[in-house]
């Protein structure tokens, strides 16, 4: 790694592989999340996980729901194994803001926790993306870490990582201006099963698309 630069997303996920869904197995609020969401889905809905990691909990559920899901992710040992755990849906190794999905063309969109690693501008442009992708009336379930941080230099279970982020009424606007209204959300503190896990704040928020982003 260049000393001068941070680590990016791909290199932190490519390096924590599955250690990262166990430490985070626990989370009943992403559990949470994930069944609010199954019971707004009609069946058979297209599904983006944007940031879909090893593909649990979220495309798992989705898929043993009945769902069709399009998972994202930029680290190419998440979309591995997530191919290997979660057969039955597709996985796609890009970067999120490279990505042009065609307007109206998702029922529900997940995003949890794969924006800290990008600036301000990129994580409120993937708002607006997420929002484009899903047809009028659409859901999007989406967490993160609800600090008020701008390239923090953090470690995450034991790794340098360089985080930015939104606090709790920021984030919220900027789902609200991507498009959405906002249905609910909740906070919670987790902490990461792993020796060097240091309690979280987590954000979790549900919304539908309104209007054109
Ligand atoms: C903290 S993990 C969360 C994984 C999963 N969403 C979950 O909650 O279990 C963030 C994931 O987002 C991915 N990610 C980060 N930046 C991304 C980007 N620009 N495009 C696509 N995936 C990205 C990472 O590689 C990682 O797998």
């Amino acid at each position: 790694m260049d000393a001068d630069r941070p680590p990016t997303a791909a290199s932190v996920f490519d390096a924590l592989g599955t250690d990262y869904e166990r430490a985070f197995a626990g989370s009943a609020a992403h559990r949470d999340s994930l069944g609010q969401l199954l019971h707004l889905l009609a069946p058979h809905s297209r599904v983006l996980d944007v940031g879909s990691g090893t593909g649990r909990p979220t495309a798992q559920t989705l898929v043993d729901a009945g769902h069709e899901v399009l998972g994202v992710d930029v680290s190419t040992v998440m979309v591995d194994i997530a191919s290997r755990q979660v057969p039955g849906a597709e996985f796609r190794c890009a970067d999120i803001r490279e990505l042009n999905p065609q307007e109206g063309s998702f029922d529900a969109a997940c995003v949890y926790f794969s924006l800290l690693q990008m600036s301000r501008a990129d994580q409120s442009e993937v708002l607006r993306l997420v929002g484009r992708s899903l047809r009028p009336g659409g859901h999007l379930a989406a967490a993160t870490v609800p600090l008020d941080v701008e390239g923090v230099n953090a470690t995450f279970m034991g790794r340098p990582v360089q985080v930015t982020s939104f606090g709790e009424s920021d984030f919220t606007a900027r789902v609200a201006s991507a498009g959405f209204t906002v249905l609910s959300q909740e906070s919670s503190v987790f902490t990461p099963a792993h020796p060097a896990g240091l309690p979280e704040p987590h954000l979790f928020l549900l919304a539908r698309r309104i209007r054109p982003s």
